[in-house]
């Protein structure tokens, strides 16, 4: 049987996911290792994939990581998050967890090569990234760096879903109960966390970050929410658990982000926000707040 046809049908816009020549990495310190990797959500959607493994302590995969800090910087560069290589080292390949999508180098367009000046001889070329560490809380993680080779490319060779699908292999591999994390409001990146399961808003504002206008989430990791991110089709159990409140947070109004902290703060919520709407909304529009019909009714 070929690959192709164990690919399952939802996931037949993301075509490369078919390739063997591209594959998952799993970038983690041998210590770190997950014990019984996908064991805990169900999902068939990395049946066909074969995890490559990198110890990041090891000196023989300093090209890779090198060309993973390039696909970084180029990401988040603009920005002025630009990850520090001390952050990477500390707060990444030592207690956390990280992985991405890499390409069979001899396969790749010579352009993305290129552009993560990646050294000479290397097998495999990083495609996307993400990084979660552990908290705390037991089965609880959080995420803090996504970025996917997708907006550096032309159109015509992005790989579509590469972003979504790099943080939906990382949850499934590493058998996350709980992802929380940090986004920026109007940050492309809203339409894909939106969908790994429904987003609870636990800040809206967050002046002790670099960027105020940054915001706070979790969800409980639910594998029947990620089909949407494809189908886009409206999520019926959301509207049954929440119901549309009057608040609104404006991307471009500081001020409706530090009212919703306040909700918040004042332990009004919790508040929840919709995949739908994210889905249906242009980055600039402001974002309907949600919450549980039985808190509010
Ligand atoms: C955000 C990011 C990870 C998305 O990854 P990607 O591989 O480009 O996106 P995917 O192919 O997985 O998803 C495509 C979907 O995302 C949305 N999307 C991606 N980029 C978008 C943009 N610039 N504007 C609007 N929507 C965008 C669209 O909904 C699109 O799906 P659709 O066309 O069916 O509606 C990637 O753009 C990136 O690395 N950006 C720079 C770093 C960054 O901002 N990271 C997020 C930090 S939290």
């Amino acid at each position: 049987m070929s690959l192709t046809n164990l690919l399952n049908p939802l996931l037949k816009k993301a075509s490369w996911m078919s390739s063997d020549d591209i594959q998952p990495y799993v970038f983690v310190r041998p210590e770190n290792s997950i014990e019984r990797p996908g064991s805990l959500h169900v999902t068939d959607w990395f049946q066909n994939k074969k995890p490559i493994f990198k110890n990041p302590l090891h000196l023989d995969e300093l090209p890779f990581a090198e060309a993973v800090y390039q696909l970084e910087w180029k990401s988040f560069g603009d920005k002025g998050m630009a990850i520090p290589r001390w952050a990477f080292y500390d707060c990444a390949a030592m207690p956390g967890f990280v992985a991405g999508f890499a390409g069979r180098t001899k396969s790749l367009p010579k352009k993305i090569v290129e552009m993560l000046e990646l050294a000479p001889g290397q097998e495999w070329c990083p495609l996307s990234l993400f990084i979660i560490i552990p908290t705390m809380h037991k089965g609880e993680w959080v995420a803090y760096d996504l970025c996917a080779i997708n907006p550096i490319l032309p159109r015509e060779q992005q790989y579509y879903g590469l972003g979504f699908l790099t943080k939906a292999f990382a949850l499934w591999y590493a058998n996350v109960v709980q992802c929380s994390g940090m986004t920026q409001w109007g940050s492309p990146s809203l339409k894909l966390h939106s969908n790994y399961g429904h987003l609870e808003m636990i800040g809206s504002y967050a002046p002790l970050h670099t960027h105020a206008k940054t915001m706070t989430y979790r969800c409980q990791v639910d594998t029947n929410c990620w089909e949407r991110f494809f189908t886009k089709e409206e999520d019926l159990a959301f509207l049954e658990k929440y119901g549309i409140t009057d608040y609104i947070v404006d991307p471009s109004n500081e001020n409706s982000m530090i009212e919703m902290q306040k909700r918040i703060q004042n332990n009004e919520g919790p508040f929840y926000l919709s995949a739908s709407d994210i889905s249906k909304n242009k980055l600039t529009d402001a974002f309907r707040v949600y919450q549980s019909k039985k808190e509010y009714t």
